[in-house]
């Protein structure tokens, strides 16, 4: 299962406010869960380790009011708008620039104790890809970028302009479950020694020729954008240190909930939880993934895709927590 590109849950127009909006998905589903932690967790922090835009963590510090966040994304442009969304909240959330891979050394910095709970709402947020300048989106001409945070290095343009063609052609197999990925590799590499590609609309339109025509659900270039934009974004190992860091760093009783969009995140979930609970260290929450409900669905599409998985931290004998600083604090600041 793949992203299909619906970022048109944004505008400004549509919502007729000053700020973007992204709709948080399945967020019911997220304040339940975490609505059962035990009552010594419930003054605790949750680790939004994917913020955007704060919706969740919105959602959480209204339904949740003894419970603090400390919200962390890697894009600066989100969280300049989490600022604004979640003002009224100041007292009981601290915002972070950072990655997923960076929340171990973040929970120590921040000296926050143990943290109640981890989430983390995977993928590109509609605000990503509704800016076109910033290349996630197929279907409206930008730079060929793709980087979450931007202090990375490497874009997609360097990708597709850089990689050898067995490389490319691996990439949108593994990463973007792309069948035609050879084909594709073959063409990307015949056109850039004419042009290197620049703009998404040149690639996307290249996938879409390559490709041919016929009636497909989804357009031509998801798949390879997919698989760019994981590159780009590391998001699986990404996502192996969140789960890590989560298991390693969660208070007893302590709760992950993870929303995944596509099957080879859902999958690498199901795995460590399932791995975690058989040493004893997670019992879950949900046997079977959690599907937004059908009136979700119908008002945010983009909730058709999600997956949410949950489970809570046990700690037994042997399986000794993290040592805390003891000038450490939990609770508000
Ligand atoms: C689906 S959006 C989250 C939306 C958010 N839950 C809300 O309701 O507004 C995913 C966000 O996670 C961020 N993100 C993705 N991978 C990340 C990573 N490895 N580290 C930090 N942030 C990441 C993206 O920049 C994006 O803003």
């Amino acid at each position: 299962m793949v992203w299909t590109e619906v970022g048109s849950m944004t505008s400004r127009a549509q919502h007729g406010q000053d700020e973007p909006l992204h709709v948080p998905v399945l967020a019911r589903e997220v304040v339940d869960f975490l609505r059962g932690l035990p009552s010594e967790l419930q003054t605790g922090w949750v680790v939004d380790g994917t913020l955007g835009m704060g919706g969740h963590t919105e959602h959480l510090l209204d339904a949740l009011p003894a419970l603090n966040v400390l919200g962390v994304d890697q894009d600066e442009q989100a969280l300049g708008h989490a600022r604004t969304r979640l003002e009224r909240f100041a007292r009981r959330v601290r915002l972070r620039q950072g990655r997923i891979s960076e929340l171990a050394r973040l929970v120590r910095k921040e000296r926050i104790g143990l943290p109640a709970a981890f989430l983390f709402d995977l993928g590109v947020s509609s605000l990503q890809l509704d800016e076109a300048t910033r290349g996630f989106s197929f279907q409206q001409d930008g730079p060929l970028d793709m980087r979450m945070d931007r202090r990375r290095a490497r874009t997609a343009a360097e990708i597709v302009n850089h990689w050898d063609e067995s490389d490319l052609a691996d990439l949108f197999y593994y990463e973007g479950e792309e069948r035609h990925s050879r084909a594709i590799a073959r063409a990307i590499v015949a056109a850039r020694t004419r042009a290197p590609f620049l703009r998404t609309l040149a690639l996307a339109d290249l996938v879409a020729r390559t490709l041919g025509g016929g009636h497909q659900k989804i357009h031509p270039a998801t798949r390879v954008f997919q698989a760019l934009r994981r590159a780009v974004n590391e998001e699986g190992d990404e996502l192996l240190e969140g789960l890590a860091a989560a298991r390693h760093w969660l208070a007893a009783g302590g709760r992950l909930v993870v929303i995944s969009f596509h099957s080879l995140e859902d999958v690498e979930v199901k795995r460590a939880l399932a791995d975690g609970a058989r040493a004893g260290a997670w019992r879950l929450l949900t046997k079977k993934p959690v599907s937004a409900a059908r009136d979700e669905q119908r008002a945010n599409p983009r909730s058709r895709s999600a997956r949410l998985r949950a489970a809570e931290r046990l700690r037994g004998p042997g399986d000794e927590a993290p040592v805390e600083d003891e000038s450490v604090e939990g609770g508000a600041p």
